[in-house]
């Protein structure tokens, strides 16, 4: 279907799953009550957890959100198209079944052809905003190819429903959250835009991760898991899974998951390599976890919260 089809089939109601930069999204339109209700059915996810709205650019910000501070506009100048959701007061347009009942709204413009196509179209047809998680069940992996979409979700989507094939996620982890709303920016997820990033651009000290009230699920920690068990940062026996940087040897008799020969290259293959290990049925998957800041945060952040278990 052309995305003129696809922006059609959004604003009657459907579900498009669709590929960003950073994870696969399930997208329905932000305005419509009913589709997104079926975003929340589908994933199995609770109905007070906000969505992110994926907007077409950063003049959209306007019509969902109030009190744009500077460092906000510095921000999305900065880096959107990009791996970063931006959180702001609402304004009336950003409804209680977007928001999770939260006077709060998070935006965000992905880095993906296929995602700013369909926004485009959308806009075209007065379609603001697409609503969209990540398009996992809640509490598993988020998936960063169509195949792993069709996989989590397939089986609860509808006719009319749409899974997008845009290859590969090029980050590979979700996006960085950064709550707007305060004199200053505060982390409330790490990821790809790192906080050196933002303090450079913004000439502003970012606050402490994690100490917002603001509820994210994606912070919850059981959160980000494979079926498997994951444990960090000790060798792997015989018959469990390993993933480590490529200069780590692999242990007699494990099975070897990824090697990633840099930080980025571990962002981009770590999902894809813990669906594997539940593809294989393995029991368990021993992750020697990559050092350093950066990037190197936000992978540390999903992998504490994997092993957390289910
Ligand atoms: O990279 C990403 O952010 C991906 C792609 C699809 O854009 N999306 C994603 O969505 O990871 P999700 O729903 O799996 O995680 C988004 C997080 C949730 O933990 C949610 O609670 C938080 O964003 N969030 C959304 N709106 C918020 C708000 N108004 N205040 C605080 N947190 C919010
Ligand atoms: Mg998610």
């Amino acid at each position: 279907m052309s995305q003129v089809e696809n922006a059609l089939a959004l604003k009657n109601g459907a579900l498009i799953a669709f590929p960003t930069e950073t994870v696969y999204g399930l997208g329905a339109d932000a305005s419509n009550e009913k589709a997104v209700a079926r975003i929340y059915e589908v994933k199995g996810r609770p109905q007070d957890h906000p969505l992110i709205l994926h907007i077409a650019s950063m003049n959209d910000i306007n019509y969902w959100a109030e009190d744009i501070s500077d460092y906000a506009i510095a921000l999305a100048r900065s880096f959107w198209p990009g791996p970063m959701t931006l959180i702001f007061s609402r304004s009336d347009a950003a409804k209680d079944f977007v928001t999770g009942g939260q006077e709060t709204v998070g935006l965000r413009v992905p880095d993906h052809t296929l995602a700013l196509g369909l926004l485009q179209e959308c806009k075209k047809i007065g379609v603001h905003a697409i609503a969209a998680p990540s398009a996992n069940r809640f509490g598993h992996v988020s998936p960063t190819t169509a195949d792993a979409v069709q996989e989590e979700i397939g089986a609860y989507l509808a006719r009319q429903d749409l899974i997008l094939d845009g290859g590969p996620a090029q980050v590979g982890l979700e996006s960085t959250i950064i709550d707007c709303t305060g004199d200053a920016p505060k982390i409330l997820r790490p990821g790809a835009i790192t906080q050196a990033m933002i303090e450079e651009a913004t000439g502003l000290k970012v606050s402490e991760i994690n100490d917002s009230q603001i509820r994210v699920s994606g912070s919850l920690e059981k959160h980000y898991a494979p079926n498997a068990k994951v444990i960090l940062d000790v060798q792997a026996s015989e018959g469990q899974g390993f993933i480590a940087p490529a200069d780590v040897a692999t242990p007699t008799g494990a099975i070897r998951l990824a090697s990633p020969a840099n930080t980025d290259e571990y962002a981009r293959v770590l999902y894809s390599a813990l669906r594997d290990g539940d593809a294989q049925g393995l029991e368990t998957i021993a992750i020697i976890q990559p050092s350093g800041d950066g990037l190197a945060i936000a992978i540390r952040d999903r992998l504490m919260r994997a092993s957390k278990g289910r």
